[in-house]
């Protein structure tokens, strides 16, 4: 029997989505990161992280194309390593995308902060951050369609940028989808991906061949090398000096720059690391299996309540009741027509967001 007597809610409507943008979080590669609120009836309201899509590429057809493409596919994505995506929306020329707010900080900050504090990273936590990113992983690369069809998601720009550690110590890996569209925009490609990209592509992606799910266990690898160690596999000035060491560049056996790194996790990390890729683990479930019985197999390791225990030590900041906290500047709200990705007041939504660009 149904829920609701037939007739008495419509099975298609339009509903508006009101927004409020808290603050920027960060300018990325492709736009900006606010901390937003959803409003709805009565002082509902959600927090979330939207990103928008700066105009540049919101106006490149080829762009737009791949990116909703991707958006799509990924939609569905419903996991807890990864941010979950809510909405994919157009404020006049701009494309956003309204997704899980994640208080805490991206791994690039998490390994920045040790290096600057000295305090270290014990390699079961760095072991334990890896197996959940392996984890996210491993759910998306074998998501099927609703005819039981491999979706084929591939992430592509696994790195430290893009993964993010909670204040409650969950790990969640961001932008799933986003990367298909940068990378193959003519405008972006090749020389113009950023240094801080491609130290963590895989030799397969340099060589810009097709790339599969096993790609971005390289990337996991150059990633889990940098937790261990406190040094980053390929370092570079510039995009081209950090592809040719993809390529090439011998990988230095991990126990030599920490030794207190268990010979059978230096064992996983050198075969995640495998430049040919029938050589690497296979799947990304096969490499957390392995990483969380090198963690677990003496009956006790860590959990996201170790992590979370960590980052109170290193961001104590983060951890302040929001009371406290510095009170954020005057939000800008912005009212869209979310579902027929139209602004219903263009002109003011579309330009709310400019004039708000490098504030906070
Ligand atoms: N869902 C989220 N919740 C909270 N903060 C986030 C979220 N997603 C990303 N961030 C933060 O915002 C920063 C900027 O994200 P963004 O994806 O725009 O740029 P990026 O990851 O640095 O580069 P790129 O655009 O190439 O992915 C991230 O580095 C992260 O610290
Ligand atoms: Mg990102």
């Amino acid at each position: 029997m149904p829920l609701q007597p037939q007739g008495t809610v419509a099975t298609s409507f339009v509903a508006d989505l009101q927004v409020t943008l808290v603050r920027k979080v960060a300018e990325g590669g492709m736009g900006s990161l606010y901390e937003a609120v959803l409003h709805g009836p009565q002082g509902f309201e959600k927090t979330v992280a939207l990103k928008t899509i700066v105009e540049r590429f919101s106006q490149d057809e080829h762009f737009v194309e791949l990116f909703i493409g991707e958006a799509k596919l990924v939609a569905d994505l419903v996991h807890q390593n990864i941010c979950q995506v809510y909405q994919l929306g157009r404020v006049g020329q701009r494309y956003f995308i309204a997704m899980e707010f994640i208080s805490g900080v991206n791994l690039r900050q998490f390994l920045r902060r040790h290096a600057e504090t000295g305090r270290s990273l014990p390699p079961e936590l760095a072991v334990f951050i890896t197996s959940r990113i392996c984890r996210g992983l491993e759910y998306a690369h074998s998501k099927r369609d609703k005819n039981g069809l491999l979706l084929g998601v591939v992430h592509r720009d696994v790195g430290p940028h893009n993964v993010m550690v909670s204040t409650e110590g969950e790990v969640k890996l961001t932008d799933f989808g986003v990367a298909k569209a940068r990378t193959q925009t003519a405008e972006l490609q090749d020389e113009q991906v950023r240094v801080g990209k491609a130290e963590y592509m895989s030799p397969e992606q340099v060589r810009l061949e097709t790339t599969d799910a096993r790609s971005d266990l390289f990337s996991v690898g150059a990633v889990m090398f940098e937790l261990l160690t406190g040094q980053r596999l390929f370092t570079a000035d510039t995009a081209r000096q950090a592809r040719a060491k993809v390529l090439e560049r011998e990988i230095p056996r991990p126990r030599s720059l920490n030794p207190t790194i268990s010979e059978g996790v230096e064992e996983v990390l050198l075969r995640t690391l495998q430049r040919d890729p029938a050589a690497r683990y296979q799947t990304a479930g096969e490499l957390g299996t392995d990483l969380e019985y090198q963690i677990y197999h003496q009956g006790y390791g860590p959990t996201i309540v170790t992590l979370e225990k960590h980052m109170r030590g290193l961001f104590p900041e983060l951890f302040v009741p929001a009371g406290r906290r510095r009170a954020p500047s005057k939000p800008a709200t912005l009212i869209i027509d979310s579902v027929a990705g139209r602004a219903e007041r263009s002109d003011v939504t579309a330009r709310t967001v400019v004039e708000r660009k490098g504030q906070g």
